[in-house]
């Protein structure tokens, strides 16, 4: 018995505590119920009784000491781990910013801009990008020889001498044409979206870009409205300031028809290199729409009269946030949109 004593004495003091798993097996070993302390009492009881309280004292010490050694070595361990802890977050340091990705500048202007429309109760009103050439063209009253058809301008996709070919659409006025074709007026909409022209090129122009198009049809819409319309939008997008000028322009499905300058809302309109000291910036086409236009698509219009805008927004994105290149909005490089997040 009091080698067996001895013996675990010295297994006790010999075991290396380093790690919370040396401290849990040193547990296992030595305290539990059928650890080896305790085997060692169970063995008491068929000691002779003489020297039974020898041993039973030299059993307690040596439990006493089991224990002492493990809350030491527990002590230690946890002191070391939450050391450890504490030097891993180093609060003196900057933060550090997750990128979250952000909207794109033509995105958030069209946002803008869907927004302003929104307020004035107009709906949103989406086309296929792929689009039927009479849908394009003919509905919209171009006249079957009319330039913009010319092959420089438009991609077309099948090309056939008699059936309506398919092509990507040079304008969102083809959303017009669906709308009047499904819905009675009055009608309110606006319709953004891609259109594509096949055209050089450059840091101005590139052969796909966003319009937004706008449409009012009721009875009695007349100039003055679409005026008015244009110009509360005006206000609202590039400042309460902003002054309007309405040239005469030409556009098949319009008549009569209108370009629309702001006075240049980088400048405030004293001139400067982007409105090329000419203190305007064109915004967009207008006009009220043609007569033909709305019987094609079976409206009458000796009962109803309309008018119809459209707009380009990558030019007001690239202005608004001066970037200077059209090919920047379309790269798709991270490095263009990282410098548009919030
Ligand atoms: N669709 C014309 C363009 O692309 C713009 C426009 C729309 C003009 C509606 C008048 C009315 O240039």
């Amino acid at each position: 018995m009091k080698n067996s004593i001895e013996t675990l004495q010295q297994e006790i003091g010999a075991f290396a505590i380093e790690n919370a798993d040396d401290l849990e097996a040193f547990r296992l070993r030595f305290m539990v119920r059928k650890g080896s302390i305790a085997e060692l009492f169970n063995l008491l009881k068929d000691a002779p009784s003489s020297e039974r309280p020898v041993y039973g004292q030299l059993l307690n010490q040596l439990k006493q000491a089991a224990e002492k050694k493990y809350d030491v070595a527990k002590k230690s361990i946890e002191a070391v781990t939450s050391g450890r802890r504490k030097q891993q977050v180093d609060l003196t340091l900057p933060g550090r910013n997750e990128y979250q990705g952000s909207e794109h500048p033509v995105q958030k202007t069209l946002g803008d801009m869907k927004q302003i429309f929104r307020a004035m109760g107009f709906a949103i009103a989406t086309g296929p990008e792929l689009e039927r050439d009479s849908y394009n063209f003919d509905m919209l009253n171009f006249p079957a020889n009319h330039p913009a058809r010319d092959m420089q301008d438009t991609f077309f996709v099948t090309l056939n001498e008699d059936e309506d070919n398919l092509l990507l659409r040079t304008h969102t006025s083809p959303v017009q044409i669906r709308v009047m074709l499904e819905e009675k007026p009055p009608i309110r909409v606006i319709c953004p979206g891609k259109v594509y022209r096949n055209e050089a090129i450059s840091a101005r122009s590139y052969c796909v870009f966003h319009q937004l198009e706008g449409l009012y049809i009721d009875k009695n819409v007349s100039f003055a409205d679409l005026k008015a319309t244009i110009y509360s939008f005006a206000k609202q997008m590039f400042g309460s300031n902003v002054q309007l000028r309405f040239r005469p322009s030409f556009f098949p499905f319009t008549e009569p028809s209108a370009e629309v300058d702001v006075t240049c809302y980088l400048c405030g309109g004293k001139g400067c290199r982007v409105c090329k000291q000419s203190g305007w910036l064109e915004i967009l086409g207008c006009g009220m729409v043609h007569p033909n236009v709305l019987r094609n698509c079976s409206i009458d219009p000796d009962e109803f009269s309309g008018f119809a805008f459209g707009m380009g927004v990558d030019r007001t994105a690239l202005l608004r946030y001066k970037i200077d290149d059209i090919r920047l909005l379309f790269e798709n490089d991270v490095r263009m949109l990282e410098q548009f997040s919030q």
